[in-house]
């Protein structure tokens, strides 16, 4: 795959319009480690969620002499903190599309849950807004099919945030060159063709909100500290080895064996940031709490409940749609007492994007 195959230079003008819903998405194996330009030192694959999306409108017209190269609205309201982010971003894919220059950018953005509730938006906020700008382009290329369109997305959502890649298609993602998946690459997420067994369609993702605060480190400064780790080579190893395995136990619809690996990709994401240095904790005694029922009811009952972590506090209880019942009254009796207001938001395994 050659990049230069994104680099799109035609100046244009006029005025253009549209809208695109992107959805969050949690990794099972875990990006973790980049190099060069926002690619992911081990490969990653995460379900695609459906009820968390961000809805970004964005309005291209002709920049005039001197004007900002874009303005920003978050829930109706200018938000000037999110712009050096929106900026890094413009910066980074002008190289793919130099007559973005020439536009200014009016973009418009709202998230489904909401904005504080210790949810990483970026990864939905990112895609979205990389959606747009491809669909802008994409009325210049008469030869682009679906495919190539959402390679072209994901390819720039990762220069917005690297987990953004595959906040694309569903129900699965792939992210980053593995032997496991033929077409898979560090550019940009594939969803790949693969039967997925249908358990793990509409696998529900109950997100148990323990701190709705600002991380005390960010994800990119994480990522950072995974150069010179002691156990960086071991870790992207056993990323590529997960990853095979992952494509088994999803395909042969192995619960058991999904339970085990979703489990040790997120306590090895926490070992990585607790050994790193300097080192740093994001679990907090809730987040511990609430893995240590998760264990004993599955223990106890049998019922194929596990969790997942993303950089953060949160927990993400990831079980099939045939049990929500018993686990919602297990949420509610026993977890929500673990949660910031009581607060969680549900969710399942969705299928991606789509234009508005
Ligand atoms: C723990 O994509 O947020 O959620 O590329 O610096 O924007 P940047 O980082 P980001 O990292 C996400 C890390 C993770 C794991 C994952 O989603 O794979």
């Amino acid at each position: 795959m050659s990049i230069n195959s994104f680099v799109f230079d035609v100046p244009v003008e006029g005025c253009y319009q549209t809208k695109w819903e992107a959805p969050s998405n949690i990794a099972l194996v875990k990006y973790w480690g980049k190099y060069g330009q926002q690619l992911p030192k081990n490969p990653s694959i995460s379900f695609s969620l459906s009820k968390c999306f961000t809805t970004t409108e964005v309005s291209f017209s002709p920049r005039e002499n001197g004007q900002e190269a874009f303005d920003f609205l978050f829930d109706q309201k200018k938000q000037p903190e999110f712009h050096p982010k929106i900026q890094q971003f413009l910066d980074r894919i002008i190289p793919y599309f130099p007559a973005l220059q020439n536009h200014h950018l009016y973009i418009s953005s709202q998230n489904s849950f909401p904005h504080s509730s210790g949810i990483a938006s970026s990864a939905s906020a990112m895609a979205a807004l990389a959606l747009c700008i491809v669909d802008f382009e994409k009325q210049f290329h008469n030869d682009w099919n679906d495919e190539a369109f959402l390679n072209k997305g994901s390819f720039l959502a990762r220069l917005g945030s690297g987990s953004a890649a595959r906040s694309i298609k569903g129900p699965l993602m792939v992210w980053g060159q593995s032997e496991a998946f033929s077409k898979s690459n560090d550019h940009y997420a594939i969803a790949p063709s693969v039967d997925w067994h249908t358990i793990f369609h509409d696998y529900q993702d109950t997100v148990l909100i323990v701190d709705k605060g600002q991380k005390k480190v960010s994800s990119t400064s994480g990522h950072g500290l995974m150069k010179g780790h002691p156990f960086a080579i071991q870790r992207f190893e056993q990323a590529h080895i997960h990853l095979g395995e992952f494509k088994t136990a999803l395909t042969k619809g192995d619960v058991e064996r999904f339970i085990d690996l979703t489990e040790a990709e997120a306590l090895c994401l926490h070992a990585m940031m607790m050994t790193s240095n300097p080192r740093f904790v994001l679990m907090q005694p809730n987040t511990l709490a609430i893995i240590q029922k998760i264990q004993d009811f599955r223990k106890q009952t049998k019922l194929p409940i596990c969790f997942s972590l993303d950089a953060g506090a949160n927990v993400h209880l990831l079980y099939p749609l045939q049990e929500r019942l018993s686990i919602m009254d297990f949420i509610q009796k026993e977890l929500t007492t673990h949660c910031q207001k009581g607060q969680y938001i549900e969710d399942q395994v969705g299928n991606g994007a789509k234009k508005i």
